[in-house]
């Protein structure tokens, strides 16, 4: 695979970034994952969007204007194998003496790769995954996509370790998302999801969903869920960029509704995928 490091076009085994860069140092950057259906990024305005947010937010400059950005992604699709990918891309404050204070001069590192996006396996379209719910032990800036992801990867291995497939977060007893994913929840009838704030990443997919709902007349409402009602939900849903939206059909061991994937998810799934095509 080739990927795009700082101006060249490399292959991926053979692209080197030095050590003192401060996201290898300090975890300083910030990244996004855009899906590509049939060489197409997919929602890619909202991506760079939230990424310039992302820097803004971690006082870095966007180093590229969003027309260079679309011509690299771009580059580096048309590299890589036809068929359905995903970009990941990454910009750190660049390579400087170790020092906690951001260094007076800095040129960014730009990284973006392609991977092949792994199509969601079909039994855990018809079964549904299980989530586990976990206390929110991240900390109060979780709106900024940031690389620096331990907690995150911490509560997912939990999940793993306990065979299910994500962890659902709660703060002060209220959703906030999953560790690499936004979540829905069908209560009394209606669709509901977390508001958008500092508490959660503001999901690419989630407002997609959001807008799919509002324009299939599904009733949906942001609100906080609790877990309560996380607890007795007819439906619960976990959506991301590499994932699109998943059942959840067990939470804590305990089958969610009828332990099936649910009729509104059936819905919004189909809605989905016509929709992306
Ligand atoms: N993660 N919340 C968190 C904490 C995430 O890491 C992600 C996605 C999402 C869903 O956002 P989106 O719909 O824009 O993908 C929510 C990506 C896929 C990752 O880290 O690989």
């Amino acid at each position: 695979p080739i990927c795009y490091l700082n101006g060249d076009y490399q292959p991926l085994d053979e692209a080197c970034v030095p050590v003192l860069d401060r996201g290898f140092i300090f975890g300083d950057g910030v990244y996004e994952v855009i899906p590509v259906y049939a060489g197409k990024p997919f929602r890619l305005d909202h991506h760079l969007e939230r990424l310039n947010d992302s820097l803004n937010n971690i006082y870095l400059a966007n180093p590229l204007s969003d027309e260079q950005w679309t011509r690299i992604i771009q580059q580096v699709i048309m590299h890589n194998a036809e068929g359905d990918q995903s970009i990941y891309l990454q910009v750190t404050r660049g390579v400087a003496k170790r020092d906690h204070g951001f260094p007076g001069e800095t040129r960014p590192t730009v990284f973006v790769m392609s991977n092949p996006f792994s199509a969601v396996d079909t039994k855990l379209l018809e079964e549904g995954v299980g989530a586990i719910t976990l206390e929110d032990i991240r900390w109060q800036y979780c709106h900024i996509k940031s690389i620096a992801l331990l907690p995150n990867i911490l509560l997912r291995q939990q999940a793993l370790n306990a065979g299910a497939a994500e962890a659902i977060l709660l703060k002060a007893d209220k959703v906030t998302e999953g560790a690499a994913s936004n979540v829905f929840a069908v209560l009394d009838g209606k669709l509901v999801t977390p508001p958008k704030g500092e508490c959660l990443l503001p999901g690419i997919t989630r407002d997609l969903v959001v807008e799919l709902a509002d324009k299939h007349d599904i009733a949906c409402e942001q609100r906080d869920i609790s877990r309560e009602e996380l607890l007795h939900a007819a439906e619960i849903w976990i959506t991301s960029s590499t994932r699109e939206i998943l059942p959840v059909t067990h939470l804590d061991g305990h089958p969610v509704g009828d332990g099936l994937p649910g009729p509104l998810w059936q819905k919004m799934y189909a809605i989905y995928q016509d929709h992306k095509n």
